[in-house]
This record gives structure tokens, C-alpha cells and sequence, in this order.
């Protein structure tokens, strides 16, 4: 596909013939000047001058940029300022490329097969059985979804994990709760609501007669050696559990490729312990087993407790080493909490001091904590907000919203509109900062749709479309149009922002951060916005309206795209 700054760098290191000054280097130094009327690209002459005078070096370059054919054709003019040279392109061919490129390309614009042939693991979600899917779990679930589809837009072979909670001691102790206050009838009817409420009396309990602990453990025990009775109920919590889990997923319109939970690795884990036995790394401390690390800082990592079970450490590295081998990934991706980031630190220490030099290719992708400052949202359990409400109460505004605006009669399938814009607004807030930034939970900026907000952009996207319906009613069609005409400021900044489709898709997933492709989508809505506010499109002269209305179909093929990508679905009407 046609990417500007390269072709540029290209042209530009062609003409210098330095292998010190080849294209990649180059394309570091070129810049965007702050004012568009300073043109589209710049280049600072001193860093290639190689000993010169970089003035006269700024002169000479230029000269032989507009002296041949082959480049004289890339750019309108070049300005000698300085030391610099300032590029404008030639509109003309830059719009026409562009805007045909992406129209012939449609939804797979901007894709790219970079990743072919490499795995990426992209864990997320990960939720706990018989505890609430609360709000840090969305955050992994919206971060996590973005991730996998950004790196299968760029070519990678995804596979997607939810590493259910489903195993470790707290099931001893629910078990025991449900054998003695527990009902099944109550649990089939309100899973999430009934476990709960049975695994904090435990708690309470627990304080006044300690005893119960032991039991708990011994539960934990039984269930751990594959006691039929014990298993049969753990299976029937994580039943009642996934199938809760899954209702929210739908909503989300989330799939994982794996469900490969704890639980999955429990017999998994002796042949860890040997291995870490054979290289000499476990020592005891008081009772436990542990790996101790050379950076003073970091605290042993506890592999078997005192009385002989595992913990999630455990569990993780006997993780990694299965989908090492399962999928020999290229990239294992994890997307939990910051507050774990001192445990998966230690898990990657403990899996390199094993000598596994793959180590280095698990990466925590944390983020922070979402915050509600003024407790709109109601909490049925304690203090934990619960995904659920969140979007029910985010849904029913929306509609409320959309009824004053007067056009919910005319929407079709105005359920489904309404709960796309509802769930996609929360999605496009949590994932609009970098993702270690908490978010404060504020659901009137959410659904401001004048803001930047989910819903600004989905109207910028109807908008788009609703023209384009326009068209079609009058017959206008705009197959042969000539896209070179676009050469206004609005229709010219607009088509390069469309052009850097790729720059940006690949620079969040360089970082592993969504944020980048919603302040991207902002930006194409913003510029988009202007240019249809100063322009009346369907009254413009014939050839002008057909390149404008290829223009503007182009922007909704890439907002839709972009959307997907933080998983935020588009409307027709709102
Ligand atoms: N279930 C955990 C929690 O809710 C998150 C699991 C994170 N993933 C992992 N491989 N440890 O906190």
C-alpha cells in the first residue's frame, strides 16, 4: 500500500547515496511541521550533511529532488528555510492514489500480512468463578479484544485465552459453604448473586470458628485429588459461572479460541516442580518452596506453600510452558491489573532462570484502575461494580438520549442500534488513555455526542452514511469519479490522516496500546467533521460531488474498520 513518509524517505535517500543515509533513516528524521501551511513534510539537512555546510547541502538536495522526472513528480514545491527543506506534496496524485487504494481495498484497507505465520497469544478477560465479573475485569476484557484484533488486521495468528479462575483454595471453601448453607435451586437461578452471597458467610463465619478453615482444606484437598463428589460440584460452580460469563461476552461481541482456565494446568505442575528440582532453583522457606532471585528487590517466588499445594505462581508458569509448546507462540501476551505486575515479573524471572530464553517474549500488558467519583452506578454486591449494570445503565440512557433527540422512530432495529451505541460508548471510553491511566467512571461524558466520545464518532460514521444513502436515492453514482480533484485543505489534511491507517494500527500494537487507534479515530472524525461542515457535498459541481462522495465513503469503510478494532460496532442512523 502507498505510504507517503516512506515513498518520500525513499526518494530522498535515493538521491543522497549514503548507505549512512538509507530510507529507514531518513524516515526518522522527516517531520510533520506544526502549521500545514509550512507543507506536509519536513527534513532537517544538518543530520545528513555529512561534514558540509547543511544550508548549501539544503539547496543541493533540493535542486536534485526537482530536477529529475521520476521525484519531480512527487512534490507540488520544495522550500529551502535554512538548514531545512520543506516538502508539498503533489495533491493531486497523493488524493487520487489514496482514496482509490481504499475503495478497491474496502474492509481490508490498511491490513497488512506482516504477522503471518506468527502466534500471538492474547490472554485476557480471565474472570473467577463464583465472584462477580466486575469492572477491572472489563478493562482486560475491552484492552485484551482490541489487542487480538489488532494483531490479526496486521497479519499475526491470533489465539485468544481466558485464563479462568477456577482453581486454588477458595474452592475448598465454597465448597464447604454450599454444603452448608448452599442451594442449588438459588444458584441455577441467580449464579453470580447466590455463590457470592455463600463465599462471604463463609468469611464471616470463618472469623468465630476457625475450624472451618481446616475444613475448607480439606475440600480443596479432596478436589485437587479428583474426588468424584467434590469434582462433580466444582464442575457444576464453573458451569454455573461460564454461563453468566458468556452472557456478557455476547453482549461484548467477544470470543475466545480457548477457556483453558487454572484448573487446566493442576496436573501440569509436578512436572514444573521437578524441573525446577533437577536445576537446582526451589529452596525451602519456612516450609514453603520457594525461587529466590538475584535482584534484592524482588521477593521469592513461592512455588509450594507450607502445607504442600500450589498457588497461582505455580499454575501460571506451568501455563506458559504449555502454550510454549501447544502453540510455540511468538508473542504471549497477558492483560491483567498493574496490581499484578510484581507477580508476572516474577513468573518470567522464574521461567528464564528454568532457561528458557522464550522468557523474554511474555509481555504483562497492565492497566489501571477505573474509578467512580460519584457512585452513579449502583452496587448490588458490597463495593464491587458489576459489568452488568454498567452497560445496563449506560444502554438505557442511550435510549433516553436518543428518544429526546427525536429519532427514535426512525431508526430500524433500534434495540440493537441503541445497545451498540450504549456498550460501544463504554468500550471507547475505557479505552481512550494510555492504559495505566485510571479511568474515571463518568457516563454523561461517555455519551456526550458532541464529545469524544463513542457515540460522536458513530454519528460522524451515520453521517457519512446517510449522504452516501442520499446519493444513491438521486442516482448519483461515482464509480468513475476522478480523485485527483481533491485538492481542497479540508478534503487534502482529511485523506492524509486516512493514508497513516497502517503507521498507527502497527504502533499500537508495537505498544500494545488501543488508546492509539481510538485517538486515530477521533482524529479521522474530527477532520471529517470540518471538511463536511464547510462543504456542501450533494451541491457541489457534478465531477467535485462524485470525488467528494468517493471521499466520504472511503472515511466510512475506515471508521468502520477502526472501530472493530477496539470493538465498537457502527450504526446506520442515530
Ligand atoms: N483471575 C485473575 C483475577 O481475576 C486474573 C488472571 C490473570 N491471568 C493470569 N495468567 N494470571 O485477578
Amino acid at each position: 500500500m502507498l505510504n507517503i513518509k516512506k515513498n518520500l524517505s525513499k526518494i530522498i535517500a535515493s538521491k543522497l547515496q549514503n548507505d549512512k543515509y538509507d530510507e529507514a533513516f531518513i524516515e526518522g528524521l522527516i517531520s510533520v511541521p506544526p502549521d500545514e501551511k509550512l507543507g506536509d513534510y519536513a527534513l532537517p539537512c544538518f543530520r545528513v550533511s555529512d561534514g558540509k555546510n547543511p544550508k548549501e547541502k539544503a539547496a543541493e538536495l533540493c535542486a536534485l529532488l526537482t530536477g529529475d522526472d521520476d521525484s519531480r513528480d512527487f512534490f507540488a514545491k520544495i522550500d529551502v528555510v535554512g538548514a531545512y527543506l520543506n516538502f508539498y506534496l503533489n495533491r493531486a496524485k497523493i488524493s487520487s492514489a489514496i482514496v482509490s487504494e481504499i475503495l478497491d481495498a474496502g474492509e481490508n484497507y490498511g491490513k497488512s500480512r506482516e504477522g503471518e505465520n506468527k502466534k500471538v497469544i492474547v490472554e485476557f478477560s480471565s474472570p473467577n468463578i463464583a465472584k462477580p465479573f466486575h469492572i477491572g475485569h472489563l478493562c482486560s476484557t475491552a484492552i485484551g479484544n482490541s489487542l487480538s484484533r489488532i494483531y490479526d488486521f496486521l497479519g499475526y495468528d491470533v489465539v485468544r485465552i481466558n485464563h479462568i479462575g477456577d482453581w486454588g483454595t477458595q474452592f475448598g471453601k465454597l465448597i464447604s459453604a454450599y454444603k452448608r448453607w448452599g442451594n442449588r435451586e438459588a444458584i441455577l437461578k441467580a449464579p453470580m448473586d447466590e455463590l457470592l452471597k455463600i463465599y462471604v458467610r463463609f468469611h464471616e463465619e470463618a472469623k468465630e470458628h476457625p475450624e472451618l478453615e481446616d475444613e475448607a482444606r480439606h475440600y480443596f484437598n479432596l478436589l485437587e485429588n479428583n474426588d468424584p463428589e467434590i469434582t462433580e460440584l466444582w464442575q457444576f460452580f464453573v458451569d454455573a459461572s461460564l454461563s453468566e460469563f458468556n452472557r456478557m461476552y455476547k453482549k461484548l461481541d467477544i470470543s475466545f479460541d480457548s477457556f483453558a482456565g487454572e484448573s487446566f494446568y493442576s496436573d501440569k505442575m509436578p512436572e514444573i516442580v521437578d524441573i525446577l528440582k533437577e536445576k537446582g532453583l526451589l529452596e525451602e522457606s519456612d516450609g514453603a518452596l520457594v525461587v529466590r532471585f538475584d535482584d534484592p528487590n524482588m521477593p521469592p517466588c513461592i512455588i509450594i506453600k507450607s502445607d504442600g499445594s500450589t498457588i497461582y505462581a505455580t499454575r501460571d508458569i506451568a501455563a506458559a510452558v504449555y502454550r510454549k509448546r501447544h502453540y510455540d507462540f511468538h508473542k504471549n501476551i497477558y492483560v491483567v491489573g498493574t496490581p499484578q505486575t510484581l507477580h508476572f515479573k516474577q513468573v518470567f524471572s522464574v521461567i528464564r532462570k528454568m532457561g528458557y530464553s522464550w522468557a523474554d517474549d511474555c509481555v504483562h500488558v497492565g492497566f489501571g484502575y477505573v474509578r467512580f467519583p460519584d457512585r452513579a452506578i449502583s452496587t448490588r454486591n458490597g463495593d464491587v461494580v458489576l459489568l452488568e449494570d454498567v452497560l445496563n445503565e449506560s444502554v438505557s440512557k442511550t435510549e433516553e438520549i436518543i428518544k429526546n433527540n427525536g429519532t427514535y422512530d426512525q431508526i430500524e432495529n433500534v434495540e440493537e442500534a441503541v445497545s451498540k451505541i450504549g456498550i460501544g460508548a463504554v468500550l471507547f471510553e475505557f479505552l481512550k488513555n494510555g492504559r495505566e491511566r485510571d479511568i474515571i467512571f463518568d457516563l454523561e461524558k461517555m455519551l456526550d455526542f458532541e464529545g469524544e466520545s463513542g457515540p460522536y464518532v458513530q454519528y460522524t460514521y451515520a453521517r457519512g452514511r446517510s449522504v452516501l444513502r442520499k446519493a444513491a436515492e438521486n442516482n448519483i453514482s461515482f464509480d468513475d469519479a476522478d480523485y485527483s480533484l481533491l485538492t481542497e485543505d479540508g478534503e487534502y489534511q482529511l485523506i492524509k490522516v486516512l493514508e497513516r491507517i497502517q503507521n498507527v494500527v502497527r504502533d499500537a500494537s508495537a505498544k500494545n496500546e488501543p488508546y492509539i487507534v481510538t485517538r486515530y479515530i477521533i482524529e479521522i472524525a474530527k477532520n471529517f467533521n470540518k471538511f463536511y461542515n464547510s462543504t456542501n457535498v450533494l451541491k457541489s459541481d457534478p465531477d467535485i460531488r462524485k470525488a467528494r462522495l468517493g471521499l466520504i465513503k472511503a472515511v466510512t469503510i475506515v471508521i468502520k474498520e477502526m472501530l472493530y478494532l477496539i470493538g465498537v460496532g457502527v450504526v446506520e442512523k442515530m
